[in-house]
């Protein structure tokens, strides 16, 4: 009898061991067992740290956000203006198309390219929205893991550390190419071009059109220009991240210089826009994603496969940054008012790197800061290695990446000597 007992137990076990997924007939305990804890993000990891710190003087240089003098987050006069605006016309809450509305598509393209780009004029432009700058990179990274022969894309060292995971997470493989001299706390501009004339043919190369996140150094017009011959030599595919234009300079044109140059030297890159920063949407998540293509029948098909690669991941996207950016661009005093307003942001942030420099001096740091005033948009790679970047956390409740970069955009004229004294402090 027990024999038989035995034996149906066995039957039954080898029975279940057959039917189960091995991870799960491995983990008797509990499903999630072998679960690893995650490491914080690198970025956002930072403010979830700076929140928990009960020192008044604490400081948040960690995310890229903008901040007004009086160290909150800013709501643009123009952006107030179009909620206002939409409300009063009582705007639905319907569906967006899969790839965005129109108007808000249209629109983004004709801002980075140009209203009088040939792209733009053909509707050569495949251009659908994005959940900000992220999630447009990660249509556009699925797009070639899917479409482009080549899964190699190389990055400048250092990159934006999300650009990582959202190419591996999509497929695709990640070398890089020579950009940051921390010698010089500049461009390594021999080292990028020898890196990129040895980059095999038809592999994708990521370029950050301005305001280099995280270094803040951008190469010189000349200087694009000698990259987009050796990248048209090497037939690289481009990929432009564009998450800051009118951030750099405070003029939207200029800063969409790289892309345009690119164009006009006949490349077809792809592209990711945000308006997290331009418009501070952050949390609205409004971008777009871009692919330029020959032929209007081309931009047909490639935009009906950006669709279906949509679909199953959001369906269709969130609708009310897209009508806000829509309705700033497309409104002429709306736009005016949006151009005048980037402009003083990015005023006040080259204004806060003097005053970060000018305050080092007066504390009497001896080292040269000359880069914190050379280096361009809302970050300055300052340098301070990990042991001193500690001690800012640490000692005075400063709170920034690892990597030593500062948000210059998240200091105020009643901050920055703060910071000033503190990099002393730790550099000295
Ligand atoms: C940053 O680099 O701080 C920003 O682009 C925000 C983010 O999502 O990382």
């Amino acid at each position: 009898m027990m024999a038989a007992i035995r034996s149906s137990r066995a039957v039954f076990g080898n029975f279940l061991q057959k039917n189960l997924c091995p991870a799960i007939s491995a983990r008797a305990s509990s499903v999630w067992a072998g679960v690893p804890m995650g490491p914080p993000d690198a970025i956002l990891g930072v403010t979830e740290a700076f929140k928990k710190d009960t020192n008044p003087k604490k400081i948040n240089l960690g995310v890229g956000a903008y901040r007004g003098d009086d160290g909150k987050p800013f709501i643009l006069e123009c952006v107030k203006k179009a909620e206002r605006q939409m409300l009063e016309e009582g705007l639905d809450h319907e569906y967006a198309p899969i790839s965005g509305f129109p108007a808000f598509t249209s629109a983004s393209a004709a801002l980075a390219f140009g209203d009088n780009s040939p792209v733009v004029k053909e509707g050569l432009n495949a251009t659908t929205q994005g959940v900000s700058g992220t999630g447009s990179l990660r249509i556009g990274a699925a797009f070639l893991s899917r479409f482009y022969a080549c899964k190699e894309i190389y990055f400048p060292a250092p990159t934006w550390g999300n650009h990582n995971p959202i190419f591996k997470d999509s497929g695709m493989s990640i070398k890089s190419y020579r950009y940051y001299d921390p010698k010089t706390c500049g461009f390594d501009f021999n080292g990028a071009i020898e890196d990129i004339s040895k980059i095999p043919e038809g592999s994708v190369i990521l370029l950050h059109a301005c305001a280099h996140n995280p270094t803040g150094v951008d190469p010189k017009p000349e200087q694009w220009k000698e990259m987009s011959q050796v990248i048209k030599k090497r037939n690289l595919y481009p990929y432009f991240d564009m998450a800051y234009q009118g951030f750099a300079s405070g003029d939207i044109d200029k800063d969409a210089y790289a892309l345009r140059l690119f164009i006009e030297d006949g490349h077809k890159p792809c592209l990711a826009q945000s308006f997290a920063k331009n418009m501070g949407l952050y949390g609205e998540r409004a971008g777009a994603f871009t692919i330029v293509c020959s032929d209007k029948d081309e931009q047909a098909r490639v935009l009906s496969q950006i669709k279906i690669l949509i679909r199953p991941m959001y369906s269709n996207p969130p609708i009310h940054g897209a009508h806000i950016v829509s309705k700033v661009l497309n409104t002429p005093e709306l736009r005016k008012e949006w151009l005048g307003e980037v402009k003083s942001m990015a005023d006040r942030i080259i204004t806060m790197r003097s005053m970060l420099k000018d305050g080092l001096a007066s504390e009497g740091s001896k080292h040269n800061w000359q880069h914190i005033t050379d280096q361009i948009g809302m970050f300055c790679f300052t340098g301070l290695k990990p042991d001193q970047v500690d001690r800012l956390i640490k000692e005075f409740s400063i709170y920034l990446t690892k990597d030593g970069r500062i948000s210059v955009a998240g200091l105020s004229s009643s901050n920055v000597g703060y910071l000033a004294e503190a990099m002393h402090q730790v550099t000295k």
